[in-house]
């Protein structure tokens, strides 16, 4: 049975890095009607100004003041999270920040809930970080909220975060050469997500989308060929042990972070298929990072 139109969107934290580009593809789709929900106290933010003038409303609440939330989100017909507390205190307090959203959604009508997932399948235990996004996937079925949960595996802007240093044109990896990495531009996930809104398949779902899935030692060669020299590689398979051991030298929490991350780099059941587009080839993302990079 298909249902009405989700038209009017909520972006919790769309001034983010990838919040405004989802922000974005919901402007440039056309159909919705956008509001970009900011914290408060006000501040000037020069992503939330652009998406002004390109149609979207920005709106403020408390997000510890559950009144306040519901008021704001009242007419939402999907509210998305795009919202990330960063990583603070050397945990990732994602439920904090997440369950006044679902609760004030629910409170207010809203009908579909979109966590800020939008990273690689993992399952609690594979990590305390993710472990939060775990719980809070199961908070939000029992809310009876219509949800949707996007992996997108790593942001193609973010690999050298796992890994991949353009400036000392070295790659360090936490697992084989062989292991395959998901990989999505931040431009495509906007998209994707705005698209998922349309997707009958999408509701009370797990949507996988992936710009690309190669082996490392795959994406290694697009670096090599984008810098146009050879990389320097190194191995290192043992961060979780000697950080769980404290054998020197001792990895910092966000490398054991990392390895978990590459260790869960991939996933089946893509459901790039259900879209009207195809992303773009990595080749292109790294040949803009490079540039960026050396720019
Ligand atoms: N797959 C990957 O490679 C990858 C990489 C990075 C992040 N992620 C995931 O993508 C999602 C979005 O992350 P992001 O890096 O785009 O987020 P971000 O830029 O760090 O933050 C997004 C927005 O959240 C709001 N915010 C920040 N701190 C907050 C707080 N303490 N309480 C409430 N709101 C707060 C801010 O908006 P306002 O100031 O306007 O309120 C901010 O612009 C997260 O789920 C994150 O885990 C995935």
């Amino acid at each position: 049975m298909s249902s009405s139109p989700l038209t009017n969107v909520t972006v919790a934290g769309g001034t983010g890095v990838l919040g405004f580009h989802i922000v974005e593809a919901l402007l440039n789709d056309g159909s919705f009607n956008v509001k970009v929900l900011r914290r408060l106290p006000k501040t000037a933010n020069e992503k939330a100004e652009l998406l002004a003038s390109k149609g979207a409303e920005i709106i403020y609440a408390d997000y510890n003041q559950h009144d306040d939330l519901v008021q704001v989100l009242s007419g939402t017909d999907a509210l998305i999270s795009a919202a990330a507390p960063g990583v603070a205190n050397g945990g990732y307090d994602f439920d904090a920040l997440q369950t006044p959203l679902l609760n004030a959604a629910k409170a207010a009508g809203v009908r579909r809930f979109i966590p800020s997932e939008f990273g690689t399948e993992t399952q609690l235990g594979d990590h305390p970080m993710t472990d939060t996004k775990a719980t809070f996937r199961q908070k939000v079925k029992e809310s009876g909220l219509e949800y949707t949960f996007i992996i997108t595996g790593t942001f193609a802007e973010y690999l050298g975060w796992v890994g991949f240093d353009i400036k000392n044109k070295t790659a360090k990896f936490y697992v084989d050469g062989t292991s395959a990495l998901a990989v999505t531009s931040l431009s495509d996930i906007g998209k994707y997500t705005a698209e998922t809104l349309k997707l009958e398949e999408s509701r009370n779902a797990t949507i996988r989308i992936a710009g690309s899935m190669f082996p490392l030692n795959e994406i290694l060669k697009l670096f090599e060929e984008a810098t146009g020299s050879k990389w320097e590689v190194t191995v290192d398979k043992e961060i979780k042990h000697r950080y769980e051991n404290k054998i020197d030298p001792v990895p910092s929490q966000m490398e054991v972070f990392v390895a978990a991350i590459s260790e869960k780099g991939s996933f089946g059941n893509i459901d790039n298929n259900k879209f009207s587009f195809s992303p773009r080839p990595l080749a292109d993302d790294i040949a803009v990072i490079v540039q960026q990079a050396s720019g």
